[in-house]
């Protein structure tokens, strides 16, 4: 039995969750809501909360385990990809912590994370995915078809070719005016409009590859053009443009996860990252996997987006391995999967 803290601080989330083996024992979030102003996270800005949460964050996450700090077995934390000031916080602290504790640290790919979320049991018996499974992951950065073998092997099936899923989400928003990020807003927005109002671009692209830049534009140009006749289109018109928005990014993942269930005959679907929390898609993965006799591994609401608790089942199988980390390593910006 192994207890593991993991240690999260990639983007503007400073986490960390302890696990026993992959048993959640707690899961601490700090969110930042000091980039609201701004439009976007600002890296500075988000390196300094990072640092000014990281020690109660911690603090509290050993606390609500109910354990010793002695207790720990190892430290994981996210090494990348993701801001490197944000990364580095989190990776100093792993550092220094690991040395005072002597016990090993792991460093864990983010991406990695979001595909074995999935293995984060609430108690012990909780569901986990069978091997292999097909991980559709859309975040902010991502989105891309992982095919999962274990927990050491993944192979990227497709991914974008231009801007994420998120991107699309949050960049469409931006233009109507809505708050950032503008995912979320999409979503409460389209539960209320039609999705077969106004038609936007969808890509033609080869293999099992995504592009969203083209839907992004398409949506400008929609706005652009209505607003010269009615100054006032967007406003009356947000409910139906946000469903429209999300019923075309849904059809787009779903298409191309459809295409990679028939190639590779595999029976089990997971979806991660941010826009995992939006309900359309959501409901889409569900109700794909019922017509299709297939399992679905849908993450609550709370594993979609960047917390620690992922990070620490990603670092207890590496633990298991004995895949731990030098203290001269660093934290990368990019890397894949
Ligand atoms: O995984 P994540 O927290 O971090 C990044 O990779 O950036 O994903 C953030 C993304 C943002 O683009 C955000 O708008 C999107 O996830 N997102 C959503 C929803 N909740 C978060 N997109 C659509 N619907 C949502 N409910």
């Amino acid at each position: 039995m192994a207890y593991i803290l993991g240690i999260e601080s990639s983007c503007d989330d400073t986490s960390a969750a302890v696990v026993r083996d992959t048993v959640l024992l707690s899961n601490v979030i700090a969110s930042q809501s000091v980039h609201e102003q701004y439009g976007g996270v600002v890296p500075e800005l988000a390196s300094r909360a990072h640092q000014q949460n990281i020690v109660p964050v911690v603090d509290t996450a050993i606390k609500n385990a109910s354990i010793d700090k002695s207790e720990l077995s190892a430290i994981a934390f996210t090494r990348g990809p993701g801001l490197l000031g944000s990364l580095l916080v989190g990776t100093g602290f792993a550092k220094g912590l690991s040395l005072a504790l002597s016990i090993p640290i792991i460093d864990v790919n983010h991406l990695h994370g979001h595909v074995l979320s999935h293995f984060v049991q609430e108690k012990d018996g909780d569901p986990v995915p069978e091997f292999p499974y097909l991980c559709l992951l859309v975040s902010g950065g991502n989105s891309q078809i992982i095919r999962v073998d274990s927990p050491y092997k993944m192979t990227v099936l497709g991914q974008t070719i231009d801007d994420a899923a998120g991107e699309a989400f949050d960049k469409c928003a931006k233009v109507m005016g809505l708050p950032y990020p503008g995912g979320p807003h999409i979503d409460k927005l389209a539960a209320q409009g039609n999705p077969d109002a106004f038609r936007f671009a969808r890509p033609r692209i080869p293999n099992l590859d995504y592009s969203f830049s083209g839907l992004k534009t398409s949506f400008l140009y929609t706005l652009r053009d209505n607003l010269k006749e009615d100054p006032g289109f967007i406003e009356k018109n947000k409910e139906d443009l946000a469903a429209s928005l999300q019923s075309t990014i849904i059809a787009i993942l779903m298409d191309k996860l459809d295409k990679a269930v028939k190639q590779t005959g595999i029976r089990t679907i997971a979806i991660g990252g941010g826009v995992s929390a939006n309900s359309g898609v959501r409901d889409a993965i569900a109700r794909y996997c019922e017509e299709n006799n297939l399992t679905a591994f849908i993450p609550k609401r709370a594993f979609t987006t960047d917390n620690a608790a992922m990070v620490a089942v990603a670092g207890y199988f590496k633990f298991l391995n004995k895949e731990f980390c030098r203290y001269d390593e660093v934290p990368y910006a990019r890397v894949t999967i």
